[in-house]
């Protein structure tokens, strides 16, 4: 497509703005979904949508919508990604693909460019699963049409239940009209940092991604029986730590056998957590991810055979429960060619790979054609406030996810009507 430009500045200037809701003394953030730092950044979105006016909308799940109809009518064609973040998240790691899709609309906007169907800005809810599990719940409600009905009973991990921020946070924009969840689409595209390290390793800017390696994530609860730490002897205790730690220590070698596999215990928890008293509980979280959904399978059943036999050996009960449970995804091979064409027409160099991380695109696949983007940042680090993204792959990863939309959509922009003016 010949000329038409993201306005740099701008797009660089709202990443700040929306890196200090939330803000964290290390330069990361922490915007739990539907805590009151994701519900400014949304109503922020929100405002400046309506400022360029673009239709503002959310659906029951808190997904919120921004439409440019481009003077086209029917099934638009999403881009976005997600605001919230982990704890000590960093500033691009969805905000990063929301906002550029925000600039693309500016962009069109700007040019007074018709379109050939409407293009519409998501914003998923809750897409890390960091305060509620499951993960990608906005895109999951989405392309199922409707809130699982085993959702109603989720608790945060600071105990808040997610049907009551969910409410707090439709309320919080009350002024946005609320719609239907889910509807047609004619496609989806995402870009978002690598979170790896691959193509910053190969100093290329941009990557056309050709699906999402399987994730899954397991609960397990440990119990034994507190005791008294001076007065108990080995022979009498059941000690849940002594159990989870040798399991845990047993899985360590899971990734050597398979350098392809990835397990990781992110979360652990002791009761009642006293330095003299043998805890009766122990809960810890593990996630299992592989390109391959047998391997995936393999590695759940390894932790399951490996929890239980270390629960026995210490008299302890064992309960594990999944709670997320996404098989591996390839996106749609159209739109990933129209990728690596978009970059091609920019002259970026572009190379194709599978995330390693899940996105909101995985669930989105399963509804229309789907694809992402991904840009490098710096040593692959990503939940993290070192998180970072140079801002020339930024400006680049705005520009490729333009051409790549203005393509998937058959918008041909001969030259702008209007040059970019703010
Ligand atoms: O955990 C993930 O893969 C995603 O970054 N939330
Ligand atoms: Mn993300
Ligand atoms: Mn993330």
């Amino acid at each position: 497509m010949v000329g038409l430009r993201i306005n740099a500045e701008r797009l660089l200037s709202r990443l700040d703005d929306f890196a200090r809701l939330g803000a964290t003394v290390g330069g990361g953030v922490n915007r739990p979904a539907l805590g009151p730092e994701d519900r400014q950044a949304r109503r922020l979105l929100a405002d400046l949508g309506r400022a360029r006016g673009f239709a503002v909308a959310q659906d029951a799940i808190a997904n919120l919508f921004l439409l440019r109809s481009g003077g086209a009518s029917g099934a638009p064609f999403l881009i976005g990604s997600h605001l919230d973040s982990q704890p000590t998240g960093g500033r691009f790691d969805g905000a990063l693909g929301t906002l550029t899709a925000f600039e693309v609309l500016e962009a069109l906007e700007d040019a007074g460019v018709a379109t050939s169907m409407p293009i519409e800005l998501v914003s998923w809810t809750n897409e890390e699963g960091s305060r509620f599990a499951p993960g990608a719940m906005g895109s999951q409600a989405f392309a199922l049409g409707a809130i699982p009905e085993d959702w109603q009973a989720i608790l945060a991990r600071d105990g808040a239940p997610l049907t009551g921020e969910l409410e707090a946070t439709l309320a919080a924009l009350a002024d946005v009209p609320l719609r239907p969840l889910g509807q047609p689409i004619a496609g989806y595209l995402e870009l978002h940092i690598e979170q790896g390290p691959s193509l910053e390793a190969a100093g290329i800017p941009i990557g056309a991604v050709t699906g999402v390696q399987g994730t899954r994530w397991l609960e397990v609860v440990m119990e034994g029986a507190v005791a008294h730490a001076g007065t108990t002897a080995a022979t009498f205790r059941r000690d849940p730590v002594v159990a989870a730690v040798s399991a845990i220590h047993a899985l360590s070698s899971v990734m050597a056998e398979d350098p392809e596999a990835r397990l990781t215990v992110g979360r652990l928890e002791v009761t009642p957590g006293s330095v003299n008293t043998i805890a009766g509980r122990v809960a810890f979280s593990v996630d299992l991810r592989h390109r391959d959904l047998d391997r995936l399978v393999a590695l759940e059943q390894t932790v399951r055979t490996a929890c239980e036999a270390f629960a026995s050996d210490n008299r302890c009960l064992c309960q594990i429960t999944r709670t997320l449970d996404l098989p591996p995804v390839s996106f749609d091979e159209r739109l990933v060619d129209l990728v690596e064409q978009a970059a091609g027409n920019l002259g970026k160099p572009v190379r194709r790979l599978t995330s390693g991380a899940f996105h909101d695109a995985l669930f989105i696949a399963r509804l229309a054609p789907a694809a992402m983007i991904f840009v490098p940042c710096r040593n692959g680090v990503s939940h993290s406030e070192a998180e970072y993204v140079e801002p020339e792959h930024v400006i680049a990863g705005a520009q490729t996810l333009l051409e790549a939309t203005l393509l998937a959509t058959g918008t041909s922009v001969i030259a702008p009507s209007r040059p970019s003016t703010r």
